[in-house]
């Protein structure tokens, strides 16, 4: 398991899968503004490629993310896009509600900066938010990523298009850091 101050990150377990299921995927407006394709139910039992693990597959890493104080499943992180060639991955996180705003979700960035530029050896680490995701992107900058750009009205969420907000952290801007 890798570890932070306050979250630990290990792999899905097929009893997550109901928690996160009804705690996050089955949330319209959490779903619809996180994941950037329409929303749609998904059964506790169902086999989604967000839910469910695959191994072989080489350009993402899913992890559940526990509460290290007494282990309890507080979300889900992963590294998703990882290209091998340019040394590039994104970064995805969504906490149950009641785990919002108490810290885990910067310390979740913090491990997955860890996981992605030592573990992974990649060179720089993308995320993108909605513009009005205060928590992720105070999250995302606590941790030393920068905004490098703006999406104009590139996502449609629930209505309206929204902007998105491109934040960007290379290896050695976080290696100063460390
Ligand atoms: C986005 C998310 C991962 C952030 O994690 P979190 O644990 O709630 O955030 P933290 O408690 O670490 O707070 C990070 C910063 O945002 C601030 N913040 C937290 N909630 C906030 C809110 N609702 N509005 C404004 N700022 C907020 C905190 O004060 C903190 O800032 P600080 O370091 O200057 O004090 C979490 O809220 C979440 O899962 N939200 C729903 C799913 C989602 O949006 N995922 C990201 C999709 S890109």
């Amino acid at each position: 398991m890798l570890t932070g101050t306050t979250v630990g990150l290990r792999a899905r377990y097929e009893d997550d899968i109901p928690i996160l299921v009804a705690e996050l995927y089955n949330d319209v407006v959490n779903g619809s503004r996180a994941e950037g394709s329409p929303w749609r139910p998904i059964r506790p039992s169902a086999r989604d490629p967000r839910l469910i693990t695959d191994e072989s597959k080489e350009d993402v890493v899913a992890f559940s993310v526990v509460s290290l104080a007494d282990d309890a499943l507080i979300g889900s992180a992963n590294l998703w896009g990882i290209d091998t060639h340019n040394r590039f991955a994104h970064l995805g996180l969504g906490l149950i509600p009641s785990a919002r705003g108490s810290g885990y979700g910067t310390d979740v960035v913090a491990v997955l900066c860890r996981y992605g530029f030592v573990v992974r050896g990649l060179n720089r680490l993308q995320i993108e938010t909605l513009a009005d995701n205060h928590a992720m992107l105070r999250a995302a900058e606590r941790n030393g990523f920068v905004r490098e750009g703006v999406l104009r009205r590139s996502a449609w969420v629930l209505g309206e298009f929204m902007d998105e907000v491109v934040l960007g952290m290379l290896q050695e801007e976080w290696m100063r850091r460390s």
